[in-house]
C-alpha cells in the first residue's frame, strides 16, 4: 500500500481517534506546508482561478492581497475542499492530497479556516465556546455536561491567554466587542492546534486598536504553524511585515515584501494605482 493510500485510510477513520495520526502523516521534510499548483476554477466559463500556483513554507505568515474578485476567497475554498478545481494539484505537505479529502476531513487534518463573519455562540461564555470547540464531536449540551480533563482545561487557558481574553473568560460571548469575537473565533480554531490557519479579511469592521492587536496575534501564531491572511487593509498588511502575494484575475501577479510589490510596475498598474 502506498503512503498516500494509507494516509487516505487514516483520514477516513473516526475524527477523534485519527487526529494524532494526521500529525504524523503531515510530511514537512521539504519545509513546504502547502502546494497549490496550476489550479483553475471556472464558474460558467469564467475563470475565478486561472492556472494559479502558490507555495507556503512551513511556519510562514503570508498575506494575500488583490482587488475584489481577484480569486482570494476562491483560493481558500479550494484549499479547504469547499470548491473543487477543474485542474491542478493541492497538497498539504509532501503526501496529503487535499483534492481527495472532504471538507470536514481537511479541517480534521489540521487546516483551520476563519470566515469573515464571527460565528461564536453568543449565549455561552467565552470559556464555554472554547470548551465546545474542544469537544466538537458532541452536541452543544452533551459537550457542556462532559467534564474536561486537566489537560483540556489547561489547553483552554493557554488559548485564552494567546487570544488575550483571559479576563473575559466567564463573560458571555454575545457581550464581547466585534474584535474580541473575532479573536475568540480564532481561539476556537486554535483549540485543535491546526498546522495551517487561513484567515479571510480579519480586521474588517475592527477599531484601529483591535486591528493592531490582531496583527500582533497573527504574527505570534506563525512559526508554530503557517498562517495565510487575506486582507484589503494595506496598513494592516504592512504591519504584519510578511511576504505578500498579489492575485489578479485568478493568477499570481507578484510576490515579495510589501515594499517590493508596491514598487512592482504591474501591481501599480492593475491594483494599487487603480480602484483601491
Ligand atoms: N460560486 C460562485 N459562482 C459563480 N461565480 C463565483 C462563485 N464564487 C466566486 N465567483 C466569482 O469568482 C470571482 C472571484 O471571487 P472571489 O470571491 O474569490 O474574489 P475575492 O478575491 O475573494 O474578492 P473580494 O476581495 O471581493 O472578497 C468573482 O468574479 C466572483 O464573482
Ligand atoms: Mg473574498
Amino acid at each position: 500500500m502506498s503512503l498516500l493510500q494509507s494516509a487516505r485510510q487514516l483520514v477516513r477513520r473516526d475524527a477523534a481517534v485519527a487526529s494524532a495520526d494526521y500529525q504524523r502523516l503531515l510530511d514537512l521534510t521539504k519545509g513546504v506546508i502547502l502546494y497549490v499548483e496550476g489550479v483553475t476554477v471556472s464558474f460558467d466559463g469564467f475563470k475565478a482561478l486561472n492556472n494559479l500556483s502558490l507555495y507556503i513554507p512551513d511556519g510562514q505568515l503570508r498575506c494575500i492581497i488583490g482587488a475584489n474578485g481577484a480569486g482570494k476567497t476562491t483560493l481558500m475554498d479550494v484549499i479547504t475542499g469547499k470548491t473543487r478545481p477543474d485542474t491542478g494539484q493541492v497538497y498539504f505537505g509532501q503526501v496529503i492530497n487535499l483534492l481527495e479529502l472532504s471538507e470536514p476531513e481537511i479541517a480534521e487534518i489540521g487546516i483551520g479556516r476563519k470566515f469573515q463573519k464571527p460565528s461564536v455562540f453568543e449565549p455561552l461564555s467565552v470559556f464555554q465556546n472554547l470548551e465546545l470547540a474542544m469537544k466538537a464531536d458532541k452536541s452543544v449540551w452533551a459537550s457542556l455536561r462532559t467534564k474536561l480533563t486537566g489537560e483540556q482545561f489547561d489547553r483552554i487557558h493557554q488559548v485564552l491567554y494567546t487570544i488575550g481574553l483571559t479576563e473575559q473568560s466567564e463573560q458571555l460571548a454575545g457581550a464581547l466587542s466585534h474584535g474580541q469575537k473575532q479573536w475568540l473565533e480564532i481561539g476556537m480554531l486554535l483549540i485543535s492546534d491546526p498546522k495551517l490557519l487561513l484567515v479571510d479579511e480579519p480586521v474588517a469592521g475592527m477599531t484601529a486598536q483591535e486591528t493592531e492587536r490582531t496583527a500582533e496575534l497573527l504574527k505570534s501564531l506563525a512559526g508554530e504553524r503557517s498562517v495565510v491572511v487575506v486582507e484589503h487593509d494595506m496598513e494592516f498588511v504592512r504591519s504584519l511585515d510578511a511576504p505578500v502575494t498579489v492575485l489578479h484575475q485568478g493568477s499570481v501577479l507578484a510576490e515579495g515584501s510589501m515594499d517590493e510589490v508596491q514598487a512592482n510596475q504591474a501591481v501599480i498598474e492593475v491594483y494599487l494605482g487603480g480602484a483601491e
